[in-house]
């Protein structure tokens, strides 16, 4: 068995991936992380009809969680997921966490699993994208509005924090686009700054430090 089943500290449930030995969350909170982390610190919903990049898309939160603060506001926005595991899209439909952008997001899986790979649902457009994410963000270029970055660690991934993947992002980003990621390490900070990506810390949450937010430009403190 390659996962182990978890409930995080807000309820929502999330796994352990026992091969790479790390959660896909922090302890904190599954849903709670992707809003604070990723939705909010990119403030996706002054945007409508944005393009968001899920770059390692797992079991789907920040997307489930985008869709939850842009429906709350009317809005709506294209995703494109990437993902390598098909073992760990295929734990999705089986998850029970009772929100909107939750729900939606398992039917789209659901549908991905069933053989589609590009559809719209209830306004929102989705576009699974499997494989190697550093080869295939390098289809895209000036499109996305905001990337939401979220590879294991560092230490357990290096090669999904290396500054020529990060600068195959920063190509895929439109140039007021934004990306965010949980992790403030020295690595994450020297490869997305090396890639072209103007910082400024993100939330805290659950730890000391900060996450991390990139800018392409139109920097404001
Ligand atoms: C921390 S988890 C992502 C958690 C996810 N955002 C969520 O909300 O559940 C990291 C994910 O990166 C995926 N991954 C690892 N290497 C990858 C690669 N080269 N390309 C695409 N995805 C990759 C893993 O399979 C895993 O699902």
């Amino acid at each position: 068995m390659k996962f182990n089943f978890f409930i995080t500290n807000d309820g929502s449930p999330t796994l352990r991936n026992l091969e790479v030995d790390e959660l896909y969350h922090s302890k904190f909170g599954a849903y709670l992380e992707a809003k604070v982390k990723y939705s909010d610190a990119l403030e996706i919903t002054k945007k409508n009809d944005s393009v968001i990049f899920d770059v390692c898309f797992g079991l789907g939160y920040n997307t489930a969680v985008a869709i939850d603060e842009l429906k709350k506001e009317n809005k709506f926005a294209k995703f494109y997921c990437f993902e390598n595991d098909l073992d760990v899209l295929k734990q999705i439909p089986d998850l029970k966490y009772d929100t909107f952008g939750f729900k939606l997001m398992q039917q789209a899986v659901s549908l991905f699993l069933l053989g589609k790979n590009d559809f719209e649902l209830e306004g929102f457009y989705f576009k699974f994208e499997l494989g190697d994410a550093r080869n295939l963000i390098k289809k895209y270029f000036d499109i996305a509005d905001f990337i939401f970055f979220d590879p294991f660690s560092p230490k357990n991934t290096p090669e999904m924090w290396e500054e020529e993947f990060l600068k195959d992002v920063y190509n895929s980003t439109k140039k007021e686009g934004k990306i965010a990621t949980y992790s403030y390490s020295r690595k994450a900070k020297d490869s997305f700054k090396n890639a072209g990506f103007l910082l400024k810390d993100g939330p805290v949450l659950g730890r000391r430090s900060p996450s991390l937010i990139g800018f392409k430009q139109n920097f404001i403190k």
